[in-house]
């Protein structure tokens, strides 16, 4: 269900009737990019990463978008919005078939606002049951990182997820073995006290909630190490979480098989993403 979507600077309140050009680059090529964001207490959290990334990863890809203007027009879309989730959906705009674009052609800006999501509050407090995906995600250096519109390899691992019943997360590998995110979150673990999070250059999305805990880990003297790493790793890890600016923290009890108690690294993270919470 959408509750209202801005497209171009047109408001609709049926969100669900709105319509957009089937020239748009975004279906056809999935040529954009997009930011799902957590609205609490009317406030939109962790919007100055969300609106950075959106930016450096439309520069990267050559999209035109004006950051100020789009920030202006979304504060006024939110306007008396409480608990909610909203997306920012950016294209590269309409153009003739072929993937050359049209350098002239504006780019297409969405707004959509939909329903808070809800999750059994035992995930937060004891921990989730995760699985590990079969399905490899390819080396994809040009788009690794970006939050692109490309998300087909998601839609088939969250496929797969769902044929594990129990699970509500999984590990995602890449086609070479190595760590690289959940199916829609990113992965901490700690061993020895030390944090680590795979790097992102080849695969995978640069999330603002992984970058958030990054910054804090730094601010309480939690050592961090980003780099490549094999599930064997994951699975001898002291504590394993994932995380999204969604959901914010699900630290995980079970994974294959192996039992493990979320740890005192993991419930201090979790506690900012409280403070995050509280002080709307
Ligand atoms: C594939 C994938 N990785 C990571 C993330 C985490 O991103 P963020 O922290 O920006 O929400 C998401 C969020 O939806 C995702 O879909």
């Amino acid at each position: 269900m959408i509750r209202r979507v801005w497209i171009n600077g047109v408001t609709l309140e049926q969100g669900d009737t709105a319509v957009l050009s089937v020239a748009d680059r975004g279906l056809a090529y999935g040529d954009g990019l997009f930011e799902t964001i957590r609205i609490s207490g009317g406030r939109p959290l962790l919007f100055d990463a969300h609106m950075s990334r959106l930016g450096s990863s439309a520069a990267a890809l050559g999209i035109v978008f004006d950051a100020d203007a789009a920030a202006t027009a979304f504060a006024g879309f939110l306007a008396g919005s409480d608990e909610a989730v909203a997306k920012i959906i950016l294209t590269r705009g309409n153009s003739g078939r072929g993937y050359l674009p049209d350098p002239h052609a504006p780019s297409t800006l969405i707004f959509t606002l939909h329903p808070e999501m809800s999750w059994p509050p035992g995930h937060a407090a004891q921990g989730i049951v995760a699985t590990v995906c079969q399905q490899p995600l390819g080396i994809s250096p040009l788009l690794a990182g970006h939050k692109h519109l490309n998300r087909l390899e998601q839609v088939l691992l969250r496929r797969e997820l769902a044929t594990h019943e129990g699970a509500s997360e999984a590990l995602v590998l890449d086609v070479g073995g190595h760590v690289v995110e959940g199916v829609f979150s990113n992965v901490f673990w700690v061993q020895d006290g030390v944090l680590h999070s795979p790097r992102l250059d080849r695969a995978g999305v640069r999330g603002v909630m992984r970058q958030a805990l990054q910054a804090e880990a730094l601010r309480a003297g939690i050592p961090f190490e980003e780099g490549e790493y094999r599930l064997e790793q994951v699975l001898a890890a002291d504590e394993v979480f994932f995380c999204n600016s969604i959901y914010g923290i699900w630290p995980v009890r079970q994974l294959a098989a192996i039992e493990r108690m979320p740890g005192p690294i993991t419930r201090r993270l979790q506690r900012y993403w409280d403070e995050m919470l509280g002080a709307s």
